[in-house]
């Protein structure tokens, strides 16, 4: 017997700051609106790991049918979510992984596969020789791992280019630019930065501009997000020369969460595919991101029409029966 109504579904996120995680939430929300018989239920663990570890505990003990989890640091979170899945709760990871191959299904990018992009990029960009300096996200994310694995990977193809400096972020630019001015500094070779988000790379760009550096240095970053200050309009701005496209990945995670709880057929492993954004592709893209705007408006506007046509019709119901029983 399949249930078809009432499923809660528990997210826990790392955190809800920023607009790439609003965009995922807002993902999920577009998503939502066509089954209205899904209740999603969000905690935000602020960076947390400990606090991230108790929300997902919190979740099981309320019975969720369906955990969706985007870990902080992978290692800390394990424990909880491996817990939750041994009960018979499944769990998503979203764009973040734990340590453990303990979960129903994964939606995101291949981040390994970012690295080596972005390694493949700037080897034509550099005509293989060169000096880079990379700035990673928080130690123990798994996409700061991934990417900087596939990074090295794709530099070791290229012996002419090197790895000079690396700075520490925390994917926002809250500690960056102290470290990175000093890297910067130490370092007058480097021509390149790959960052392993736009954002820590916006701020890498001010850094370049206080130093006299933004002729000099060219920056590569990934999100590719649509809106003001974001991916695709840095890359227009020529402040970003390049942006590896990483989808936050809202909607699929609730399609397949809808699989899983309606016992159909889904995969494990949801790869969203990944393109590099630069200044020969951004103006096709930031269209695109305007039409999907718009139609999404008109989907609004249509699904509340219809709430209102449902209210009518209900009100008229209750006149009919009114008529029909006096
Ligand atoms: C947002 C973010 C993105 C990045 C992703 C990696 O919190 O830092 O910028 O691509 O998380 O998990």
């Amino acid at each position: 017997q399949k249930k078809t109504a009432g499923y809660r579904i528990g997210f826990s996120q790392c955190s809800m700051a920023g607009p790439w995680r609003k965009e995922m939430l807002a993902g999920m929300e577009r998503e939502l609106s066509f089954h209205p018989e899904v209740q999603l239920q969000v905690l935000d663990a602020h960076d947390d790991s400990q606090k991230q570890q108790e929300q997902i505990r919190e979740f099981v003990q309320q019975g969720v049918d369906l955990l969706i989890v985007s870990p902080y640091e992978s290692e800390p979170v394990t424990p909880a979510v491996e817990e939750a899945y041994r009960r018979g709760i499944p769990v998503i990871l979203l764009d973040r992984r734990t340590a453990s191959q303990q979960y129903t299904a994964y939606v995101g990018g291949n981040n390994v596969e970012v690295g080596q992009t972005a390694a493949r990029y700037i080897s034509r960009l550099l005509k293989q020789r060169g000096n880079i300096l990379e700035i990673l996200g928080t130690p123990g994310s798994s996409a700061t791992s991934e990417r900087h694995l596939g990074f090295a990977q794709g530099l070791a193809l290229h012996p002419g280019l090197h790895v000079v400096a690396q700075v520490t972020g925390d994917w926002t630019v809250r500690t960056l630019k102290p470290e990175l001015t000093k890297a910067l500094q130490a370092h007058p070779e480097v021509t390149m930065i790959f960052s392993h988000n736009d954002g820590m790379g916006h701020g890498a760009y001010e850094v370049c501009q206080e130093l006299g550096l933004t002729k000099r240095v060219r920056i590569i970053g990934v999100d590719a997000q649509a809106g003001p200050g974001e991916g695709l309009d840095l890359v227009q701005r020529g402040v970003l020369d390049a942006s590896i496209l990483y989808s936050p990945g809202g909607e699929e995670a609730i399609r397949t969460a809808l699989k899983i709880l309606r016992k159909a057929p889904f995969n494990k492993e949801n790869i969203l595919g990944t393109i590099v954004v630069d200044s020969t592709n951004v103006l096709t893209l930031l269209q695109q991101n305007e039409k999907m705007r718009t139609q999404q408006q008109d989907i609004e506007r249509q699904q509340s029409l219809l709430h209102r046509l449902q209210q009518t019709y209900a009100s008229q119901q209750v006149v009919l029966n009114w008529l029909l029983v006096t």
